[in-house]
């Protein structure tokens, strides 16, 4: 177990943060991550102080599977946990992934609820022998082992009970309690982790987790009250990103019980000033952006827009403000750059932003820099953040590259895109019609690179005000059940949107890889 791991009994002010954004979160229909996405995410989770990564299920798929054990080998800090359903198969196959960390977990789980009893069809004495058995083999291969009642909310409270006692009995040292589809309230949340940590033999040996999802909006207010009553670890993802509603938000919780310290007096290890990068980064590569009004995370969490506010901030900040912006990782000053910065100020910029680049790194950031610079007058926090996405998002090795792009728009129709593309080192243009310029240039794409995904999302964000101001556009793409998230940056929307589809098949082209050989993409003259 790892040293920040310990103390974690209740009578222990000190509450674990298990994040579970590439386990949970990306189950998310359409969230999906690429290896090297994940990796840099779980490297953020690290260095901000998460105790507990989930960092996937790794019997799902082989991409999973190398993923887990990619960030498993990487991972310095953190426990890597990983999910299987109870069954000797699925937790062999994570204990392959997560043995390689330095502080591995295996997470177990079976639907306990009646409903969920009804599905492998095993009445409740046929389950509880089941539990005994897997949790038993888990524990058998690794020493830290978590275990979980899924949909316990819904689970007959004495069942609930007999079951807790035998994974304990059988060797879990973290017992979660899922609120699988966000149905719980807080009273009850915490009356259900009082009732187990008063009632179950070997309780107190154990740590109690809380999982909570925000069908009712009360995934935070579900995980604070179960940590009120005893739980120690509270599972949650960044941006709350997670099936349906979502699941509880790691930013929430942690400033919630900073800031409430007084009623709620207990600490996790995380360092909140880390908290907008990584999520705007997870934004980025999920392609689900922040709503505006997000609490902590969201656009407008620190903007005061109305007089009487804003007389009140500028008199003394506390009137409307329960934190900082900085407490959370937001730059203090909005300090505008522009052509005449140079390369030192852009370095400066970045830190305060939270990237650290090495000499190489900076140099191409800052020729990006001035390229934005040269068309945009002022450049904002917000732009550099754009550009540092879209510069990570399109790695240098990727097969199909945008060389040019002339559009043809207005009020007579078609519309059409002049397009080239690198493809493989090799040029190739296309012109093609379309219902609208955007549609155009992806015709054009479709052209150049003949495919069969399907376009599912297609997104637009300016990233400042003005008309001058940046595209973020992100387009999802679906292939065979694969999903990939395209993403890029331009003051030129039509641009950023050919950009954005052609990041997505260059992702669609390493996931095929992965099963196949690389082959030459037809492209079509
Ligand atoms: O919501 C849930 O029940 C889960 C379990 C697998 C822990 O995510
Ligand atoms: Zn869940």
């Amino acid at each position: 177990m790892s040293s920040k791991e310990s103390p974690t009994t209740a009578s222990s002010d000190r509450v674990l943060i298990f994040d579970t954004t590439l386990r949970d979160g990306e189950q998310s229909p359409g969230a999906s991550m690429t290896l090297e996405e994940k990796l840099q995410i779980a490297e953020l989770l690290d260095e901000m102080g998460v105790d507990i990564i989930e960092a996937g299920f790794p019997i799902a798929s082989e991409g999973d599977f190398e993923a887990v054990t990619e960030i498993a080998k990487q991972t310095k800090d953190a426990v890597i946990c990983g999910l299987s359903r109870a069954n000797y198969k699925d937790i062999d196959r994570c204990w392959e992934a997560v043995k390689h960390a330095k502080h591995p977990r295996i997470h177990t789980f079976i639907g306990t609820s009646p409903l969920h009893r009804a599905i492998p069809n095993l009445d409740q004495d046929q389950m509880a022998e089941r539990i005994h058995e897997t949790v038993s083999h888990a524990r058998n291969l690794c020493d830290n082992v978590q275990w979980s009642p899924m949909d316990a909310t819904r689970t007959e409270r004495d069942y609930l009970c007999r079951v807790v006692e035998i994974a304990i009995k059988a060797g879990a040292t973290t017992i979660n309690i899922p609120d699988t589809v966000g149905y719980t309230a807080p009273r009850e949340s915490a009356d259900l982790i009082r009732m187990l940590m008063n009632d179950v033999p070997g309780a107190d040996e154990v740590v109690f987790a809380t999982h909570c999802h925000n069908d009712l909006g009360m995934a935070t207010a579900n995980a604070l009250a179960a940590v009120e009553a005893g739980a120690r670890q509270i599972e949650c993802t960044i941006n709350g990103l997670g099936e349906r509603a979502g699941n509880t938000a790691l930013e929430e919780v942690v400033m919630a019980l900073k800031v409430r310290h007084d009623i709620m007096p207990y600490r996790t290890g995380v360092d909140a000033t880390k908290i907008m990068n990584i999520s705007r980064r997870v934004a980025a590569v999920s392609g689900f952006a922040v709503q505006y009004n997000k609490a902590i995370v969201g656009k407008n969490a620190f903007a005061h827009e109305s007089g009487i506010h804003q007389d009140g901030m500028l008199k003394n900040a506390e009137t409307f403000e329960i934190m900082r912006p900085e407490d959370v990782g937001l730059s203090e000053s909005n300090l505008v750059m522009g052509k005449h910065s140079g390369r030192h100020a852009l370095r400066e910029k970045l830190r305060e932003l939270g990237y650290e680049l090495g000499d190489n790194q900076l140099k191409d950031v800052f020729v990006r820099f001035k390229a934005l610079a040269d068309r945009k007058k002022e450049v904002f926090d917000d732009d550099i953040v754009a550009l540092m996405d879209d510069a990570t998002t399109s790695a240098g090795n990727d097969r199909i590259k945008v060389k040019f792009l002339r559009v043809i728009c207005g009020t007579e129709a078609p519309q059409s895109a002049d397009l080239m593309l690198e493809i493989d080192g090799k040029d190739h243009q296309k012109t093609a019609d379309g219902d609208g310029p955007v549609d155009a240039a992806f015709n054009a794409v479709k052209a150049l690179v003949p495919h069969t995904a399907r376009l599912k999302l297609y997104q637009v964000h300016a990233v400042t005000d003005g008309t001058d101001a940046q595209a973020t556009v992100s387009v999802r793409l679906e292939e065979d059940g694969k999903i990939v998230v395209g993403q890029a940056a331009d003051t030129d929307t039509i641009v950023a949107s050919a950009r954005a589809y052609v990041n997505a098949l260059n992702k669609l082209l390493v996931r095929r890889d992965k099963s196949a050989p690389a082959e030459p993409i037809a492209a079509a003259e």
